[in-house]
C-alpha cells in the first residue's frame, strides 16, 4: 500500500478539514502518497484527483466546510457508477480510499470495498446518526451552534411571551434536537424516534404558562413527521399563544470546528493511517467505550441506534 485517496462526501460538517489535514500529514509521515479526490464520489467518477502535500492542507484546521468539496452523487448509487469510480481510482494507481462522511457515504464506501477496492471510513456528519460510534465529527460543533441560537431566541421569546418552534437538522436522527433541547432548557424536543402528540406539546406549553413561565421553546428535529408550519399553526390554535417558527437550516452546519471535533478528527485520522500501515482494510474508525478505535465496516453499518429515552424524559421533568 503506497498511494491512497481521500474524499469528503454528503453534507459537510465542521471537522472535515481537520480530518483531511491529519490524513494528509499523518499519511505523508507514514511514507504514503496522498491524493485528494474532489467533490466526493461525483469527483471520483469524473477523475477529479490531485496529489496533496503538507502545504495543500495549510490553514484549514480551523475552517468549517471542506476544502475537498462535497457532493451527493446519484450515479454512485448505481453499480455502474461504483465501477466507473473504481476504474478512475485505478488510473491514478490508488490502492485505497479514505472516505470521510456520514451514513450514505459509508454505504458508498461499502459498495467500493465489495468491488475489491479497499477503504477506511471516518465518521463525519452533524447528524450523529452512525450507531457504531458514540459521536460523529461535526456533531459537537453543530450542537453548540444550535445551543447558542436557542439562548438568543429565549431572550426575544421571553420579551414577547412567545412560544418558538426551532427546527434543527439530523435526518432520521433526533440527537441534535434531543441534546440541544436538554442543554437549552426546552419544554419539548420533538424527535422521530419517539413521536409525541400535539396534546402533549400543548399541555407542556400551557403548563409553563400557568406556572408563570415567560416563554416556551420547542426544539423540533427535521425528521419529526409533522411539518414545522403545521406545528406552529396547531399550537397557536389550541393554546391561543403567539407561536413563531425558526428554521436553523445551514446555519448549524457551518462554522469553525470545536476543540472536541478537531481532536476526534485528528485522532480518527491517526488510527486510519495506522490501520493502512498495518494492512487492515475495510474498517470504520469511531469512538467506542470512550476510545477512538475501529471495527469492520460491515459491522459498523449493521449497528442499530438506541434512543436515549432517559435524556428525553429529563427534558420533560426539568421543564415542569
Ligand atoms: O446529513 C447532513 C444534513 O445536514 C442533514 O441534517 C440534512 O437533512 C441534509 O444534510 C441537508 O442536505 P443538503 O445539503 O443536500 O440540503
Amino acid at each position: 500500500m503506497s498511494r491512497i485517496g481521500v474524499l469528503t462526501s454528503g453534507g459537510d460538517a465542521p471537522g472535515m478539514n481537520a480530518a483531511v489535514r491529519a490524513i494528509v500529514r499523518y499519511g505523508i509521515e507514514a511514507e504514503l502518497e496522498v491524493y485528494g479526490i474532489y467533490k466526493g464520489y461525483e469527483g471520483l467518477i469524473n477523475g477529479l484527483i490531485k496529489e496533496m502535500n503538507r502545504r495543500s492542507v495549510s490553514d484549514i484546521l480551523q475552517r468549517g466546510g471542506t476544502i475537498l468539496k462535497t457532493a451527493r452523487s446519484e450515479e454512485f448509487k448505481t453499480e455502474e457508477g461504483v465501477k466507473k469510480g473504481i476504474d478512475r481510482a485505478r488510473i491514478f494507481n490508488l490502492d485505497l480510499i479514505v472516505v470521510i462522511g456520514g451514513n450514505g457515504s459509508f454505504r458508498g464506501a461499502k459498495a467500493i470495498s465489495d468491488m475489491g477496492m479497499p477503504v477506511i471510513c471516518i465518521p463525519c456528519t452533524i447528524d450523529n446518526d452512525l450507531a457504531y460510534t458514540e459521536q460523529t465529527i461535526g456533531f459537537d460543533t453543530a450542537i453548540n451552534t444550535v445551543l447558542e441560537a436557542i439562548t438568543r431566541i429565549r431572550d426575544t421569546s421571553s420579551a414577547h411571551e412567545r412560544t418558538t418552534v426551532i427546527e434543527v437538522m439530523g435526518r432520521e436522527c433526533g440527537d441534535l434536537a434531543l441534546y440541544s433541547g436538554l442543554a437549552g432548557g426546552a419544554e419539548v424536543a420533538l424527535v422521530p424516534e419517539l413521536v409525541a402528540d400535539m396534546d402533549y406539546v400543548c399541555m407542556k406549553v400551557m403548563q409553563g404558562v400557568n406556572s408563570g413561565k415567560q416563554h416556551s421553546i420547542i426544539v423540533k428535529a427535521e425528521g419529526y413527521p409533522v411539518s414545522t408550519d403545521d406545528i406552529v399553526k396547531e399550537v397557536a390554535k389550541r393554546t391561543g399563544r403567539s407561536v413563531k417558527p425558526v428554521v436553523l437550516s445551514y446555519l448549524q452546519r457551518g462554522g469553525s470546528p470545536s476543540l472536541r471535533d478537531r481532536l476526534i478528527a485528528t485522532e480518527c485520522a491517526d488510527v486510519a493511517i495506522n490501520l493502512i500501515k498495518a494492512g487492515e482494510y475495510n474498517r470504520a474508525v469511531g469512538i467506542i467505550n470512550g476510545k477512538v478505535t475501529d471495527i469492520s465496516l460491515s459491522k459498523a453499518l449493521e449497528a442499530k441506534r438506541t434512543f436515549n429515552e432517559a435524556m428525553y424524559n429529563s427534558i420533560d421533568i426539568l421543564s415542569k
